[in-house]
């Protein structure tokens, strides 16, 4: 069983499209997949899954579509609130500066208050991005290397861990993409260096348990080396 489960949430646009809908009609469905998908993953024994909600590039989309994702994400909070009083941690991951005070503030506290919980841990990815979280780190350990801290040679990898979102979560095993695309798109670029991929071709608001299950299944069956034999 995968420890921790990444999933690209993508496919949403041409769900929509197929229906001769606007494309938020899709991030509406695809929204109500991501809480499905953590009520399963909690089901099979999965410990921690981070979902791929809006990257660092998604801003560059019309201003109506990142509305769209906006007031989605206003209204899931409540839902998230929800999850966090069943013992979920959420944990969210990227730059939360650029968000509407409101919206920060209740991830913030979300965050905060979810901290001790130990059933599960989700992990929505926002404003994201693989390099800017690399970046990130590097800043943070480059200011303790200036302030005399920290010498450059006790900079090893397991420290540079602890500097990224997903310093309290289990390694990534298992990213699963639907919707035929098979790329990372930015997406836990550090940590995916030893995760297996999985790409099924259903667009993510059709995204079901059994597919969920058909990819763990894949996983199971892998041989995971990490470069030895
Ligand atoms: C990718 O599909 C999806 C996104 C960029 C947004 C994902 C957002 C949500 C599922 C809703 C908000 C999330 C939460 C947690 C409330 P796409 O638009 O790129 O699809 P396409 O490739 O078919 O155009």
């Amino acid at each position: 069983m995968p420890r921790h489960i990444g999933f690209i949430m993508d496919g949403n646009g041409r769900w929509a499209k197929k229906r001769a809908m606007p494309r938020n009609f899709g991030h509406r469905e695809g929204a109500a997949v991501f809480k499905k998908t953590i009520n399963w993953c909690r089901e099979l024994g999965v410990e921690a899954a981070t979902f791929y909600a809006f990257s660092t590039e998604n801003w560059k989309r019309p201003e109506e579509e990142v509305n769209g994702i906006m007031e989605l994400l206003r209204r899931y909070i409540k839902d998230i609130r929800e999850y966090a009083k069943e013992n979920v941690r959420f944990i969210f991951l990227g730059d939360l500066t650029p968000f509407d005070k409101d919206i920060r503030a209740d991830l913030l506290d979300i965050m905060e208050t979810s901290r001790g919980n130990t059933e599960f841990i989700a992990g929505v990815a926002l404003n994201y991005g693989g390099r800017a979280e690399i970046c990130n780190a590097s800043r943070i350990l480059a200011k303790k290397c200036v302030s005399g801290e920290l010498s450059a040679e006790e900079i090893t990898e397991e420290l540079f861990e602890e500097m990224l979102y997903t310093n309290e979560m289990p390694p990534l095993d298992l990213v699963i993409r639907p919707s035929g695309e098979q790329r990372l798109s930015n997406f836990l670029t550090w940590q995916s260096a030893y995760a297996e991929f999985v790409f099924l071709d259903v667009l993510w608001p059709d995204f079901k348990k059994k597919d969920l299950e058909n990819a763990i299944e894949e996983y199971a069956g892998r041989s995971r080396r990490f470069g030895g034999i």
